[in-house]
């Protein structure tokens, strides 16, 4: 990569500077020792959940609550947030962050546990905007699960889509890269979706469910 191209990544990951909730989630994200989504990330889930309209949002995996305040502040104000993750202590943070932002309880609900014990409750073809961001080895499986749950135009996100930089390397061949790599191939082969890839802080992989063709 060019100077200049590393130059312009970081001025775009700058470009909008942090607001204080999900600022305040970074701070305890580093404080619990969990990996918080980018603030280039976090504008763009923003960005897509206020062009979206999305009322019903889902996300596996909330940590601290970094990327749950971004997507908060980009939803429809009298959307619900549905957000699962197994440490009911990062959760609790999250919760102090949501509190902070003045959400109120019933916008965001967070569920405590295993996100594959979860999701099957969670109903088809029922959320605007399913985003992933938990734990890489059943990231396809939450994947199968998000595709179900989206209603026609629906918006699957998946964070860590370049893997460390190690995606678009064909010579890393551990098992996360491998994974996340042939993730990326499945989506954009799959005729039920239209994809794209987003090069903001890890990457985003971004797919709209797409509508029944007339
Ligand atoms: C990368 S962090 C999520 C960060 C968060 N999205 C943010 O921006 O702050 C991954 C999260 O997935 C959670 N997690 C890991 N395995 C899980 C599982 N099997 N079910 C639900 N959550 C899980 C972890 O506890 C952690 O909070």
């Amino acid at each position: 990569m060019s100077v200049d191209k590393a130059l312009s990544w970081a001025f775009t990951e700058d470009y909008i500077p942090e607001p204080d909730g999900p600022a305040h989630a970074r701070t305890l994200a580093e404080e619990f020792g969990v990996t918080p989504i980018s603030t280039g990330m976090g504008a763009t889930l923003r960005a897509l959940a206020s062009a979206s309209g999305a009322h019903s949002v889902a996300e596996i995996g909330t940590g601290t609550g970094t990327s749950a305040a971004w997507l908060l502040s980009g939803m429809d104000p009298e959307g619900v947030l549905t957000s699962i993750d197994v440490e009911p202590e990062y959760q609790s943070a999250a919760r102090q962050v949501l509190r902070a932002m003045k959400v109120k309880s019933a916008q965001a609900r967070l569920i405590s546990g295993r996100a594959l014990d979860v999701l099957p409750r969670l109903a088809n073809g029922a959320y605007d905007l399913v985003f992933v961001d938990g734990d890489p080895e059943e990231t396809p499986e939450y994947v199968t699960h998000a595709i179900r749950m989206l209603r026609p135009g629906g918006l699957l996100i998946v964070a860590g889509a370049l893997w460390h930089d190690r995606v678009p390397e064909p010579a890393r061949r551990d098992a996360d890269t491998v994974r996340m790599r042939e993730l990326v191939r499945t989506v954009r082969a799959d005729e039920r979706l239209t994809p794209l890839l987003i090069g903001a802080g890890d990457g985003l992989l971004v797919a709209v469910n797409r509508p029944p063709t007339r």
